[in-house]
């Protein structure tokens, strides 16, 4: 498989601000990159026929991500998978947005104007990875929007701990990550309010989930999600162990 064609930017960022160490650890890892709103396409990867008339930002992010995607999955211990050379060693792009990993890995991506971030686990290890960056939310625009996201007693846990001001953001961005973990899984759209927060500790959010995605998901009614300020955004990440348990894998 080809070398993308501009490898530098990934080391690069890596060194002026690393990612959380827990997102490479106990079997995970990720990479980050600038994005710089162009089409990056020095960055050799290929565009399913639905990017090409995409705007340069949107083709960019898409680029970069699967760029970052391919890294992190390089270094994946203790057995990075080998693919043959007909099969790309990256995401494509699925016809729900979803993205469909290559085989022996499952990941996730987030980005935002600024940066795109990937993470990867193996599919034996993981059922489903979920990352997302949210910029904080002004209290006045939250309004609107947060009878939709979160009950008011989510919000109420959350006062009195450094998350209190960032709270609906934090949600917000919590409910994201782990709807991108049990999609794989349950391929529906999933409500926000089918995850309920009920505790938060040491900037881990303990989620109880609603009966129906419980049971969609093998019974499992707990799923943590962990969560960070990083560059000024808020960063949550949610993984499912492959292993149905009642309450499920916690990043340490
Ligand atoms: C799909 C969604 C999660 C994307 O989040 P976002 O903050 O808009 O965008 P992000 O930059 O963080 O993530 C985008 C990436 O998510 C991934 N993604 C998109 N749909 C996805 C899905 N159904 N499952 C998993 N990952 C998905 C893609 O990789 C995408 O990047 P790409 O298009 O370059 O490949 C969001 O738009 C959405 O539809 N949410 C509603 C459902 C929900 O969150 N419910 C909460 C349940 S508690």
């Amino acid at each position: 498989m080809a070398e993308p064609m501009n490898a530098g930017p990934l080391s690069t960022d890596d060194t002026v601000a690393a990612l959380p160490t827990w997102l490479d650890d106990a079997g995970l890892s990720a990479r980050w990159m600038t994005l710089d709103g162009s089409d990056m396409a020095t960055l050799g990867i290929s565009l399913p026929p639905v990017l090409g008339r995409a705007v340069a930002k949107r083709q960019g992010e898409y680029r970069a991500g699967r760029t970052c995607a391919r890294y992190a999955i390089r270094q994946l211990r203790p057995t990075p998978p080998v693919f043959d050379s007909s099969t790309v060693d990256w995401p494509l792009l699925g016809p729900d947005r979803a993205p469909i990993w290559p085989s022996g890995v499952i990941g996730s991506l987030t980005h935002n104007s600024g940066f795109v971030i990937c993470v990867v686990g193996a599919s034996q290890q993981f059922s489903g990875l979920g990352i997302d960056v949210e910029a904080p939310v002004a209290p006045d625009d939250s309004l609107g929007l947060g009878p939709r996201i979160v009950h008011p007693d989510e919000l109420a846990l959350l006062v009195n701990t450094p998350w209190s001001e960032a709270g609906f953001t934090l949600l917000f961005s919590a409910k994201e990550a782990l709807f991108k973990a049990v999609y794989p899984t349950v391929r529906r759209f999933v409500d926000f309010h089918e995850a309920r927060l009920t505790a938060l500790t040491d900037d881990i959010l303990h989620f109880e989930l609603m009966p129906d995605l419980a049971s969609q998901l093998g019974h499992q009614r707990t799923l943590y999600v962990r969560a960070a300020w990083w560059r000024g955004q808020v960063l949550t990440f949610c993984a499912r162990s492959a292993q149905i348990v009642p309450n499920d894998f916690r990043p340490r």
